[in-house]
């Protein structure tokens, strides 16, 4: 008998957005089917409902003939469904093991059996083929690691349907290679898989069936080999966005130094130097752990310095905090939004003026009309999909989530010379992304100076003027965008000094 996961008529509305309106679509078994979307598309809150995490409006979701109805999140798994969010929902300061067995330990006597639960968690760890101890409290994992512990858990329950969210943003290229290999495993194994990622490469790679939604609305449901990427584009666009890198309107004229490191050493990073013009837009490329975030942080006043100089505009700078550095002009747009960027539980407008209080005050109070304004621009600069400016943060979608930071950093508050950017696209679509390239180039021509690290090779060889290529804590060589190719980077990133 063949499996299959149907969903007819799902809609959900929020106070001010209608997630999803009237979606269906077959997922059968044996197949990878993506969910691809624009940022605020609907694909979570999808994946949110068929976890028992939040209650459809209307619709029905029907699982080889049987009608589902879940009544809490228990119901859904009960019932052979797992999902794995895009937030992840461990335990942290339980053990690997109490983990992956939540809900289901073993007991012998009528206690827990350590041995029984170590040796099943060893069995699949080795199946995953990870360096990971069972009983190490999940907090101290990398946030990798933490995600496989994720995949673990729903792989133990053995779900007859497993729904991914963006799982590969926090991974590696050899983790992404790992989880790949798994997902082909389930697919043998006749198991019903949904992936949401909005990197188009892996859709191509890993998926049999991709449906499309924008708005919130089912576009289309077409097979991955049939269809190409600008077509996906289109559906979930709605319109032709063309050849993104070579429509990019660029910055051509520098003016003078902005920003020169020398010999920058700190507990991550060994003799680190470069310097980046006004009006210039520098690349940073290199494998994930190579120290690019690293390098920032000094910069930007969080990390101790051990030895070398920073001179900003010429004249040498030492920041105690990144407060200073603000000060001085330089925004740092962090890699994870969420550890140190947003402060989830606070409105849109709070995270947009909160490091600029003193910058919206109209002695004693808040100017509130200003402080509305510039959250207003923000949110149609970066076309953030939200009703209202005081909705929390934590309630808007991932790719959402990350353009509140961006319309932070280059809000008419702040006097930014120096803007680095850390992974900006991680989450983001691919019409977004579009219009964050071009962003970075306007800004460029507005004079400031832009560091863009991005682990996307394409894109950062495509974007950047210049593009500077780090290796375990060093720089291993430089490359001017006319001369940059994928492999020249590449080479350079896992150079052996
Ligand atoms: N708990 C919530 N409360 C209010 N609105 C919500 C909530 N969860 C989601 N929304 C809204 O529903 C819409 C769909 O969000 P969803 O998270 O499903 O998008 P997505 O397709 O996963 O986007 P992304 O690619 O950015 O992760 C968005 O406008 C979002 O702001
Ligand atoms: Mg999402």
């Amino acid at each position: 008998m063949e499996q299959y996961l149907e969903l007819s008529g799902i809609s959900k509305a929020f106070p001010g957005v209608q997630a999803l309106k009237d979606v269906g679509f077959r997922a059968t078994g044996g197949k990878v089917l993506a969910l691809l979307g624009e940022n605020g598309a609907g694909k979570s809150t999808l994946l949110k409902i068929l976890s028992g995490d939040i209650k459809p409006d209307e619709g029905k979701i029907v699982l080889n003939g049987r009608e589902l109805s879940f009544r809490s999140p228990h119901d859904a798994l009960k019932s052979g469904i797992s999902v794995i969010y895009q937030e992840r929902q461990l335990m942290s300061a339980m053990s690997v093991m109490e983990n992956i067995f939540a809900g289901d330990i073993p007991v012998k006597n009528g206690i827990v059996d350590y041995k029984t639960l170590k040796r099943e968690t060893k069995k699949i760890i080795d199946q995953f083929g990870l360096p990971i101890d069972p009983e190490t409290p999940v907090m101290f994992l990398s946030i990798a690691h933490q995600q496989m512990v994720e995949i673990m858990k729903a792989y133990r329950r053995d779900s007859l349907v497993i729904a991914f969210d963006e799982p590969t943003a926090p991974l590696t290229d050899t983790e992404i290679e790992i989880l790949f290999n798994l997902i082909r495993r389930l697919k043998e194994q006749g198991k019903i898989i949904l992936y949401v990622s909005h990197r188009l490469k892996e859709i191509f790679e890993v998926t049999d069936e991709i449906v499309v939604l924008k708005d919130g609305r089912f576009v289309t449901h077409v097979n991955t080999a049939e269809t190409n990427e600008q077509d996906l584009i289109k559906y979930m666009v709605g319109r032709d966005i063309g050849d993104t890198y070579a429509n990019l309107s660029r910055n051509d004229k520098y003016g003078d130094v902005l920003l020169e490191v020398n010999n920058l050493t700190t507990y991550a990073v060994h003799d680190v130097s470069f310097s980046l013009r006004k009006g210039e837009v520098l690349g940073f490329a290199g494998l994930v752990g190579a120290g690019r975030t690293e390098v920032m942080r000094a910069i930007f006043g969080a990390d101790p310095i051990i030895s070398g100089e920073i001179k900003l505009e010429g004249k040498k700078v030492e920041f105690k905090t990144p407060k200073d550095a603000i000060d001085a002009g330089i925004a740092l747009c962090p890699e994870d939004r969420k550890e140190q960027g947003l402060v989830l539980w606070r409105s849109i407008e709070d995270n947009i003026i909160m490091p600029f209080l003193d910058k919206v005050r109209k002695w004693p109070f808040l100017d509130f009309k200003k402080s509305e304004r510039v959250t207003i621009e923000a949110i149609k600069k970066y076309d953030i999909k939200t009703p209202t400016i005081d909705k929390i943060v934590v309630e808007l979608s991932g790719g959402n989530q990350q353009k509140v930071i961006l319309g932070r950093w280059t809000s008419s508050l702040v006097n930014t010379k120096l803007l680095i950017l850390d992974e900006p696209t991680k989450g983001i679509d691919v019409g977004t992304k579009a219009e964050i390239y071009q962003m970075v180039c306007d800004l460029a021509k507005e004079g400031l100076g832009v560091i863009f690290i991005s682990s996307e090779l394409t894109e950062v060889i495509n974007v950047a003027d210049r593009i500077i290529v780090m290796k375990d804590g060093t720089i291993t060589g430089e490359v001017l965008r006319e001369e940059a190719t994928e492999e020249k980077v590449l080479a350079l990133a896992m150079a052996s000094n």
